[in-house]
């Protein structure tokens, strides 16, 4: 499935590996689009730069604190497409490298790109740090920073809409 998805708003988180962030990202999006009675109005996916986990589920410490906080975490890890930057609105990378590798795969839709840094409300960081070689605080504060930018995104989404 290449083609554009018409009449929603279509997000794409994307990080290094999807078994961290972007998947907490897809999930916290998801509860709080459920929570806001938004579901059918967005499609949201999330996907990796690399190839190393395809097909595997999110970090069992990810899905631990998530779960915590009430995520559900469903996704199953794939890596970024060329398809993803014509189907996709928001491709949403999670650090400079990330974002990096999204702009060379996709010159033509550099104005889709965006780092999760832009949206984020109460946090002076420039990206979400990759917890994956940390402890269970550098996941809880991945979740705090995806959450605060999340608000930010729907705000920065319904202001771009009217
Ligand atoms: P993520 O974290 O990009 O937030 O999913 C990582 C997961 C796996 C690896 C690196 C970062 N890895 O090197 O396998």
């Amino acid at each position: 499935m290449d083609s554009k998805i018409i009449n929603k708003t279509s997000v794409l988180f994307v990080c290094l590996g999807n078994i961290c962030r972007s998947p907490a990202a897809e999930s916290i999006f998801n509860k709080v689009l459920n929570e806001r009675g938004l579901q059918d109005e967005f499609v949201v996916d999330s996907c990796a730069i690399g190839p190393w986990h395809v097909g595997q589920r999110a970090d069992r410490r990810m899905i631990k604190q998530g779960e915590k906080r009430g995520y559900a975490f469903k996704h199953i890890v794939r890596q970024v497409s060329p398809e993803d930057f014509a189907r996709f609105d928001y491709i949403i990378g999670m650090d400079s490298e990330n974002m990096k590798a999204l702009r060379a795969m996709g010159r033509k839709h550099e104005d889709k790109l965006h780092c999760i840094a832009e949206y984020f409300q109460s946090y002076d960081y420039d990206c979400v740090p990759d917890p994956y070689y940390g402890n269970t605080e550098d996941f809880d504060l991945a979740l705090d920073l995806l959450e605060d930018a999340i608000d930010g995104l729907l705000k920065c989404i319904a202001k771009n809409d009217n």
